[in-house]
């Protein structure tokens, strides 16, 4: 084991794209348990367009990264040392450890994960936030039923392809928006949208009057912007649009841009609602174990992409999400695990 604790600390805040001042990389010894506490050995970090957000000072839904502190990041990994009676070494865990190689724990509310089931990254994304995140978002405030038509922006990425499958799988016809022919393509051959649309080359307002003839039931939004004032243009009747995020307006110094075609919310009867995740904490438990099914019986594609060289290049795997980079949930790998 090394005795040093590699960690990415919070320098300044950001203006517009965070860089490379903006992170401090501090060395400080491997940290040890108190009675009750227990210290994990992280093996993969979540990488989260949030993050860009809790780098932000003021109010939000979580307080902010202070400058100095540990930033903050959903990871898994290995139980080193224990002194605490319900965790034992070689434990995997699930918790919002931060961006260090290890941490202490005194184990309130954090999941067990089990590397025999599925992967370890698989715990970040779809059997994690991201997946709880388009299961819930999706089902309780999307509210679809069958025949419905469901667009998801943002739909190759982590919560997207996890939310557009699962419209997929309550018999809905899914249409993904996504930046890019490849990504598109993955969409429609292999997780079986019924169309994808392009929006780095296709005019998505028109696009969306192609495939969704009859308007667009649930739109699932994770990226804001002009898309969502696309969508808006395309409502059916009772509509639900869930506000999932906003990543398109993340990195700006302009001013968060608002939808200005709002006035389609009083013509359709329809509703935009705002959800966070953490809110459905007590129903975890029951939708990993319907996501996990979701895998195992091939209804629904799990895809990861980790970013190897561990904590240090944290700051450089974070920019892939704001450049479209990834597909699927991306993660950092940490360790050996
Ligand atoms: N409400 C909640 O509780 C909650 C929880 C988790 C995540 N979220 C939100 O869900 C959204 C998706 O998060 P994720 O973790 O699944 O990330 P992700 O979709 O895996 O990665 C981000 C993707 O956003 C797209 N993107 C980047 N800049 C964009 C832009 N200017 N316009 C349009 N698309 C852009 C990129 O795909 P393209 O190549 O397609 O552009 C990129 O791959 C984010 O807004 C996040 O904040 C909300």
């Amino acid at each position: 084991m090394s005795s040093t604790n590699t960690q990415v600390r919070l320098a300044a805040r950001p203006s517009g794209l965070p860089k490379a001042s903006d992170w401090e990389i501090v060395e400080e010894p491997v940290p040890t348990p108190g009675e009750g506490e227990f210290t994990v050995r992280i093996s993969h970090i979540s990488l989260d367009p949030a993050m860009r957000g809790w780098m932000n000072a003021g109010a939000s839904y979580i307080e902010p990264v202070e400058i100095g502190a540990v930033m903050r990041a959903g990871a898994v990994g290995e139980v080193i040392e224990s002194r605490h009676p319900g965790f034992a070494v070689g434990d995997h865990v699930a918790g919002a450890f931060g961006v260090q190689e290890y941490a202490v724990s005194d184990g309130a509310g954090l999941p067990k994960v089990d590397p025999s089931l599925a992967p370890l990254p698989t715990y970040l994304g779809t059997l994690g936030m991201t997946g709880m995140t388009a299961y819930f978002g999706l089902l309780d405030v999307g509210k679809p039923q069958a025949g419905d038509t469901v667009v998801v922006s943002g739909a190759a990425g982590a919560v997207g392809s996890v939310a557009g499958q699962i419209a997929r799988i309550k018999s809905c016809r899914t249409i993904g928006i996504a930046g890019g022919e490849e990504k598109c393509r993955w969409l429609t051959d292999e997780l079986r949208f019924d169309a994808a649309i392009d929006y780095k080359r296709e005019d998505v307002r028109l696009a969306l009057r192609e495939h969704a003839p009859e308007g667009i039931d649930v739109y699932f939004d994770n990226v804001g912007g002009e898309i969502l004032d696309a969508a808006l243009t395309r409502l059916a009747r009772g509509a639900r649009i869930v506000i999932c995020g906003a990543i398109s307006q993340y990195n700006t110094t302009e001013g968060f841009k608002g939808p200005a075609n709002y006035m389609s919310l009083l013509v359709a009867r329809a509703s935009m609602t705002g959800m966070v995740v953490f809110d459905y904490a007590a129903r975890f438990a029951d939708a990993g174990r319907e996501l996990a099914g979701w895998i195992a019986d091939g209804s629904l594609i799990s895809r990861e992409e980790v970013v190897e060289g561990g904590v240090r290049a944290f700051p450089d795997a974070l920019l892939k999400l704001f450049a479209g980079e990834n597909v699927g949930k991306l993660v950092l790998r940490v360790g050996a695990g």
